[in-house]
């Protein structure tokens, strides 16, 4: 089977992620979406909350599946049984930091990693400034999919 992993923080998942998820999809025979459990870093949401955003959202595709892992991506990688990195490019800016983390997974584990171009509609889009568009009471219903917006809402909300 010819599979390849999604990695990051999704906090929260976003259009743009979505648009690469998919487009993956219909490429390989599974796609695995991988969360990163990153304790030292803060985050709005649960790695479990962005889980099940994540499930929610890619439910109408039978070959995604989401998992969580922490450690090395190439550990995760190995021991999944999958030989590629998926990610995508939203501009030049990216390519630096992508391509050293790709030549570093390669060096260490020679797990390949792939980059797509985000589509246009999206290569202004990332997950901080999501978080702070709503976070002021901005319409961020066309930049995530709707469970997201909803529970962007209601964390927020919150006291
Ligand atoms: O959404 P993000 O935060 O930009 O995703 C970054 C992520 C999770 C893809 C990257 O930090 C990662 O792969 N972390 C796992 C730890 C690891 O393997 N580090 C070495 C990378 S060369």
């Amino acid at each position: 089977m010819r599979r390849i992993v999604s990695p990051g923080s999704f906090d929260p998942v976003t259009n743009g992620h979505l648009d690469i998820i998919g487009r993956a999809a219909r490429i390989y025979d599974e796609v695995v979406v991988a969360v990163l459990i990153n304790i030292s870093k803060r985050s709005l949401f649960t790695v479990d909350e962005r889980v099940g955003m994540l499930r929610e959202a890619t439910a109408d595709y039978p070959n995604v599946r989401v998992a969580k892992f922490h450690g090395l991506i190439v550990d995760f990688c190995r021991v999944n049984e999958i030989s590629a990195i998926i990610k995508g490019l939203r501009a030049v800016s990216d390519f630096e930091y992508e391509m050293q983390m790709a030549q570093m997974n390669y060096s260490l584990a020679g797990i390949e990693t792939l980059f797509m171009t985000t589509n246009p509609l999206y290569s202004f889009l990332r997950s901080s400034l999501v978080k702070e568009i709503a976070q002021y009471g901005g319409d961020v219903s066309s930049l995530v999919p709707a469970n997201v917006a909803q529970r962007l809402r209601e964390r927020l909300s919150e006291p």
